[in-house]
């Protein structure tokens, strides 16, 4: 975990965040073994923001992997990921309960949760075909 917390502190620093000046980075690992890393991206039309944690998911699944084993989340206050980003870990993730989700915060502070802590009720289905 601490590989991926550095992983994710560092992408926050490509943060894309002029108007909310709230930057976040995360970092996920694969199962593949690979450290996957995404920024927020703001626009100026504000509706087409991408968190950190969409982009660095989009990156590992247009990469070739589809499971995600780890996440760290770095903020400025330890924030967790919010509603779209925990369902986008849950769409990739084969135990929600076994899926450790680390935030941390400027000043150092780790907040570890699963993402079943966080998202206890996502939606799941058998809808997948492939
Ligand atoms: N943000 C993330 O990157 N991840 C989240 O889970 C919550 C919010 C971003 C979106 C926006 O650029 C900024 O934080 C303030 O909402």
């Amino acid at each position: 975990m601490v590989e991926l917390i550095e992983a994710a502190k560092a992408a926050r620093t490509n943060a894309y965040a002029p108007y909310s000046v709230y930057r976040v980075g995360a970092a996920v690992l694969g199962s593949d073994g690979r450290v996957y890393t995404g920024c927020n991206v703001e626009n100026v039309s504000y509706g087409l923001t991408v968190c950190a944690e969409r982009t660095a998911v989009v990156k590992m699944v247009s990469e070739g992997c589809r499971e995600v084993r780890a996440v760290a989340v770095a903020t400025k206050d330890g924030g967790t990921p919010c509603g779209q980003c925990l369902q986008t870990l849950l769409e990739f993730a084969l135990d929600p309960a076994d899926l450790k989700v680390c935030c941390v915060s400027e000043d150092g502070n780790e907040k570890a949760f699963t993402l079943a802590e966080l998202l206890p009720h996502g939606f799941r289905s058998e809808l997948k075909n492939e």
